[in-house]
């Protein structure tokens, strides 16, 4: 199929063009948009057949749900038997914005979008793009991140049509986004809500707004762990080359890093580094780096950090070695997708 083309300025939307979006996913196509987190791609989240083609045009597992995203707060109320006043307050204090809560489920919502589970996971996004969209559709959209399944999320147009042009019916270019890592999803159905995904909305904010929060096993990436969020189970993120992640202080890691690259090098392998500003200044020629960031600066890193993972798909390497960040703010997040992007392959210096 052909994949059409939208331009919309979010600071200015094109009532036209949103419209003819928006006409797309009520006949049950998929669209994909921007997100302040990453871009997704939409359907009628009430619709199985739509729903089916998401999962299609990703490669998706069909035990892996999705996200129901609404463009205003009472939109949540058909979608979920009761709202407990933890999930209250967090939906008051984040909403718009990264946060998604999972909330037990309605007849309402189809068993294809929760993956068999009695479930559902629900985000109101703060990007204009997506809430006119989502308006404008009159239905709750289900959006899972606008990748092949595996492959690190999309942060531009460029990087969805890179996966997906040709298998879905449209996207809206809206340009970047601004987080650059999906969001935080809590499930608000245990007494002590549970950090399933980190994300855009810190732990630290989650423990100020709450008090107290439980963090899912699988969280730290145990892979033996019986994940409570489906996905978290998958391959994910893989850049094109196998990662190893190095995780420690500075300059430590920066220096086990050089070492590294600068024997596989001898061995004649074409090696490639994702890596901090101040890392990437001591690398030697002849690596082809990818650089996030500053280091002190973990915002910058996350908007950055899928562009870097897809950095080596027009510039092929033999392997990847990445510099992990402290675990603070949306550090923790950035790690969590470093780890499985590694998958598991992890050097503690
Ligand atoms: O920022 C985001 O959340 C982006 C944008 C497009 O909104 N969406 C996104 O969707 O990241 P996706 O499908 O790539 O990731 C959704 C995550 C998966 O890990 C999935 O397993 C989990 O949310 N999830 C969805 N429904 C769930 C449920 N009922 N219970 C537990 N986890 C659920
Ligand atoms: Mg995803």
């Amino acid at each position: 199929m052909q994949t059409e083309y939208f331009i919309v300025d979010k600071n200015h939307l094109d009532k036209q063009t949103m419209q003819r979006a928006a006409e797309l996913l009520k006949r049950g196509k998929l669209v994909a948009f921007p997100t302040e987190t990453v871009y997704g791609l939409g359907a009628n989240g009430l619709d199985d057949q739509a729903v089916t083609k998401i999962y299609q045009a990703k490669g998706r597992p069909s035990d892996n749900p999705l996200i129901l995203h609404i463009a205003n707060q009472r939109e949540i109320i058909p979608l979920v038997t009761e709202i407990p006043a933890n999930a209250q307050v967090l939906m008051d204090k984040y909403w718009p914005g990264p946060l998604t809560v999972v909330l037990k489920r309605t007849v309402v919502v189809p068993d294809i979008v929760s993956g068999g589970l009695d479930t559902v996971a629900v985000r109101l996004p703060a990007n204009a793009i997506a809430r006119e969209l989502i308006a404008l559709a009159g239905m709750p959209i289900a959006a899972p991140s606008a990748n092949t399944s595996g492959r690190p999320s999309p942060t531009s147009a460029q990087a969805v049509l890179a996966d997906l042009d040709g298998r879905i019916d449209a996207i809206i270019d809206g340009g970047g986004c601004a987080i650059g890592v999906e969001s935080t999803v809590v499930d608000c159905t245990t007494p002590v809500p549970t950090l399933l995904r980190p994300g855009g909305i810190t732990l630290e904010m989650l423990m100020d707004t709450l008090g107290e929060i439980e963090i899912a096993p699988a969280l730290d990436g145990s892979p033996g762990c019986a994940p409570r969020s489906p996905g978290m189970k998958y391959t994910h993120y893989a850049p094109a080359a196998p990662m190893i992640l190095f995780e420690g202080t500075y300059p430590h890691i920066a220096d086990r890093i050089l070492q590294e690259i600068e024997v596989a090098l001898g061995a004649g392998r074409k090696v490639g580094a994702i890596v901090s500003k101040e890392t990437a200044q001591r690398l030697p020629t002849g690596v082809v780096s990818a650089v996030y960031g500053l280091r002190q600066h973990p915002m910058e890193i996350a908007a950055n950090l899928y562009t870097t993972l897809r950095s080596f798909d027009d510039s092929p390497v033999d392997i990847i070695y990445a510099e992990g960040i402290p675990e603070a703010g949306l550090g923790l997040a950035v790690m969590n997708r470093l780890r499985k992007a590694s998958g598991y392959r992890i050097i503690k210096e």
